[in-house]
């Protein structure tokens, strides 16, 4: 009986132990929408940083998994797969206000008038509590800002040089119903397509135009398709880099939610240097590809400003409580100082 003993103890150490060892090991699936290359897109640069810190970081005891380019779907999608725990993490613009619209306060035109104001309020008191607010709701983990960038006008059919210009423009904008009211302020008829489907809906003309800012104009090859670009900065665009709470919560160790914290602050602030360079670097190669582009005078911004801030702001405050917007534009004027 002691020798059946000892080979039965012999088959449990070869069989249970590295079972075991091996469900200690966690995949994280994250989804964005830009291309793969980290040097020219700025979700693609945060999500390489992200895996290639927490792989490391964590002994290769959390494995993480990117998947590019809209491969899970669009941001709607990925939200939603995060949300139910089929992927874990995305890195996702405005599409998140479908599910928290409180994140739509961050898209009122001309709210800031610099990427530092952004990061200052963002990376401050206001954007920590605007994160908390969107986890209760959501049960989704704001880990850290990125950007999107400022967002300007392109079309097929004319220079804008003033909002007057952009009247009877079809225009595509993202699924948040913010620039739907703010591209009607601007008088021009809003049409919201997701992502994936721009490239082919500008190029069947199904829409005059769109607007996002450069670099993602550049990557995503809308020069092919469009003639006519407008610097109008309207407004800022936020990434958000999301992750499943429950998931994060229950299936990490203390020690894995540090690197995983961590690894993402270092994500958001290289997507933010991607994303600038990718658009200081933007408007000479969209002129090369044949873009003809305007940049409006201060007094051009300023009827752009005009015509949408104020009628954006009057609807907001009717679809969220309104001291969302109270607190942003304290927090702005604070970090303007
Ligand atoms: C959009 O217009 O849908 C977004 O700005 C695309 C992006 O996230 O780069």
């Amino acid at each position: 009986f002691r020798g059946l003993f000892w080979i039965l103890v012999l088959i449990c150490a070869v069989v249970v132990v590295p079972a075991a060892a091996s469900a200690d090991k966690v995949t994280i699936k994250l989804g964005h929408s830009d291309p793969d290359d980290p040097c020219v897109s700025k979700k693609g640069a945060a999500a390489r940083v992200f895996k290639d810190m927490v792989e490391a970081e964590t002994g290769g005891t959390v494995e993480v998994q990117v998947f590019p380019a809209n491969q899970l779907g669009g941001e709607r999608e990925m939200i939603e797969s995060t949300k139910l725990g089929t992927i874990q993490m995305c890195i996702v613009s405005g599409a998140i206000a479908g599910y928290f619209r409180p994140a739509m306060v961050l898209d009122i035109p001309y709210l800031f008038n610099s990427p530092a104001v952004a990061w200052k309020v963002l990376d401050g008191p206001f954007g920590k509590e605007l994160s908390e607010a969107l986890l209760k709701e959501t049960g989704l983990r704001n880990l850290a800002y990125a950007e999107t960038g400022f967002r300007h006008f392109t079309n097929s059919k004319r220079p804008v040089r003033t909002p007057a210009d952009l009247k009877g423009l079809k225009i595509r904008v993202m699924e948040t119903p913010l620039y739907i009211t703010m591209v009607k302020a601007l008088g021009a008829a809003p049409t919201p397509i997701a992502w994936p489907e721009v490239y082919s809906a500008l190029q069947q003309k199904v829409v005059d135009g769109q607007e996002n800012p450069v670099g993602t104009i550049l990557n995503a090859k809308f020069a092919e398709v469009q003639k006519y670009l407008t610097l109008d900065g309207h407004s800022y665009g936020t990434d958000f880099i999301l992750i499943n709470d429950q998931f994060y919560s229950q299936k990490l160790t203390d020690e894995q939610r540090r690197v995983i914290r961590q690894a993402a602050i270092v994500a958001g602030n290289v997507g933010r240097s991607i994303q600038q360079l990718n658009s200081a670097m933007g408007l000479s190669k969209l002129k090369e590809q044949g873009m003809e582009i305007y940049s409006p005078t201060a007094e051009e911004r300023a009827q752009f400003k005009a015509a949408c801030q104020g009628a954006v702001i009057e609807w907001l405050k009717t679809e969220i409580d309104p001291s969302w917007i109270e607190k942003a534009l304290v927090a702005v004027a604070e970090a303007e100082k």
